[in-house]
């Protein structure tokens, strides 16, 4: 019988006793507590349930947590450090960038790891990079709005 499965999540260390095919999306959800991270399709097909594994965004609904290895996977609830929201978070709350907001972790998720490469991202990149995000509510114009304010307060922070 194999042993746990180490992962890293948030910056913490987690050993979940479960098969090496389950979804992260299932053990950050159900073993983890971490909620922010949805259930849309299950197949690859909506991003909602997208976080960053190793500085990637991918989809957790399809990553079994056997391939995760050492890489660091962050989710929503390690943005913020402490009560100071990540700049993507704020940027979607200054834009208003949501309305049923089931899209957003995944979308903020796909932003953080967009930008931490590019901080001056053009609109065909932000475009791109979102494209495989669902938005059943139509809050597009707005998300959009968002990111590109996200990536002008990094770059102001970063002087
Ligand atoms: S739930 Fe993973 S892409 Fe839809
Ligand atoms: S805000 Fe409802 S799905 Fe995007």
């Amino acid at each position: 019988m194999p042993g746990p499965i180490q992962l890293r999540v948030n910056g913490r260390i987690e050993r979940i006793d479960a098969d090496p095919a389950t979804p992260l999306l299932y053990v950050l959800r159900n073993d983890l507590g971490l909620r922010a991270a949805k259930f849309g399709c299950g197949l690859e097909q909506c991003g909602a349930c997208t976080v960053i594994v190793g500085g990637e965004a991918v989809m957790s609904c399809a990553l079994g947590i056997g391939r995760v290895g050492d890489r660091e996977v962050r989710t929503v609830e390690g943005l913020a450090e402490g009560e100071t929201l990540h700049p993507v978070q704020e940027a979607f709350l200054a834009e208003n960038a949501a309305q049923c907001a089931y899209c957003v972790p995944g979308i903020l998720m796909e932003t953080v790891a967009l930008l931490a490469w590019n901080d001056e991202p053009g609109e065909a990149e932000i475009r791109r990079a979102l494209d495989l995000h669902l938005c059943r509510c139509g809050a597009h114009p707005r998300i959009l709005r968002a990111v590109r304010r996200a990536a002008r307060t990094l770059r102001e922070t970063k002087g």
